[in-house]
């Protein structure tokens, strides 16, 4: 029996895969696995029986990934399970950033009690509340990972002109992309955008990219998009920015007090993917991800280990994590086999070894070794 908990609600149909043989609760001392949504683990014990963590969703910031890698702890995220509720997030947000439309709803509620004089009133106030279409205009994305692409085909389908930056795009995405412009580098994209979403991932490479220095190499009037973390962005840098009519908009998917109420940030309760098939999709792809590697030792969609899956040829299986110097030849030696497979990934390395005759792993680097 697996034990496994869930620090946020997730959806019943993917736990429901986990079957029988796991009890899956939001109490639980010594889980195997975890299930996250977006409760942070930064400050979180991990229990020593801890083998897994499963992010239902994509950003994995927070959960303290590269401790958990060297304790043995394999993370697990969601790629492109809601990425669609987030591109459609994303097409909402470029035309509220264009036209008016959240200032001139709460201005419409404003008229409420004046009786048949609404009509009059809206069409002599409407003026204040006119933006220009998308059509035709051209939308820079930087990051073109699953909602990145999803984004620039929805945004080229309504007419719009999409370029692209992401120096890790891989050729199955870049097949995936219909009509987008790929430059080489961010500053690239900020000459030429009227419009700028970002879809990356925050790390100590990302954090406060959009900051006064981008900003002022993007084109007067740049309407910002921001549904990825709000630590990408530097409040105080996009304010000044929005003040000075540098930038026309900033949509972003992160209220946070220092944006909340400004003139010209349209800030929404982290909603993107805030859809039940994108809720569902997670769910699933987290637990599958979870079952397989608790019951096979396969890791697929790991954001802190190699991934390495392996079809079972027989005998005991025996699963290696270890730091990227091990002796792979040691490790075989140790388990009697050189029936393995092995991948590398930064400082780790991970191991399935089949037809084991021992356990035993005694070599230098190995941080922890599970018999199937
Ligand atoms: C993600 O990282 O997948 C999205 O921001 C949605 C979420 O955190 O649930």
């Amino acid at each position: 029996m697996f034990n496994v908990l869930t620090l946020n609600k997730i959806a019943k149909c993917g736990t429901d895969r986990l079957g029988d043989n796991y009890n899956v609760s939001d109490q639980c001392d010594a889980p195997e696995a975890v299930l996250v949504r977006s409760a942070s683990m930064h400050e979180m014990e991990m229990p020593e029986s801890l083998l897994a963590i499963a992010r239902a969703g994509a950003g994995v910031n927070n959960i303290p990934i590269k401790d958990c890698a060297e304790k043995g702890i394999v993370v697990f995220n969601s790629p492109g399970a809601n990425a669609n509720a987030v591109k459609e997030l994303v097409i909402a947000g470029l035309l509220m950033s264009s036209r008016k439309i959240v200032s001139g709803i709460e201005w419409a509620k404003t008229l409420k009690g004046n009786g048949d004089q609404v009509g009059k009133m809206v069409e002599k106030g409407k003026s204040n509340f006119a933006g220009p279409e998308i059509t035709g205009k051209t939308l820079g994305i930087i990051g073109l990972g699953a909602i990145g692409i999803k984004v620039a085909n929805a945004a080229s389908a309504l007419g719009m002109s999409v370029v692209g930056c992401d120096p890790y795009l891989s050729d199955a995405n870049k097949a995936k992309l219909n009509d987008c412009t790929i430059v080489e580098t961010n500053d690239d994209v900020y000459k030429v955008a009227d419009y700028i979403t970002v879809h990356v991932p925050l790390n100590d490479g990302t954090r406060g990219m959009i900051n006064s220095e981008s900003i002022d190499k993007m084109k007067d009037g740049v309407r910002i998009l921001n549904y990825s973390r709000d630590g990408l962005v530097v409040s105080a840098d996009i304010l000044s920015a929005l003040n000075s009519g540098k930038m026309s908009a900033y949509v972003t998917d992160f209220a946070t007090d220092d944006i909340l109420g400004e003139e010209g940030v349209i800030a929404m309760p982290h909603l993107g993917a805030s859809t039940p098939e994108s809720e569902d999709n997670c769910a699933i792809m987290a637990a599958d991800e979870v079952k397989d590697y608790l019951e096979n030792g396969n890791i697929v969609n790991s954001v802190n280990l190699p991934c390495v899956s392996k079809d079972k040829t027989g005998g005991t299986r025996v699963c290696v994590i270890a730091k990227a110097d091990v002796n792979v030849e040691d490790v075989k030696k140790a388990t009697g086999s050189e029936d393995v497979a092995v991948g590398t990934r930064g400082d780790f390395c991970y191991m399935i070894i089949d037809n084991a005759t021992s356990s035993q792993v005694d070599v230098e680097g190995v941080i922890r070794v599970r018999t199937l």
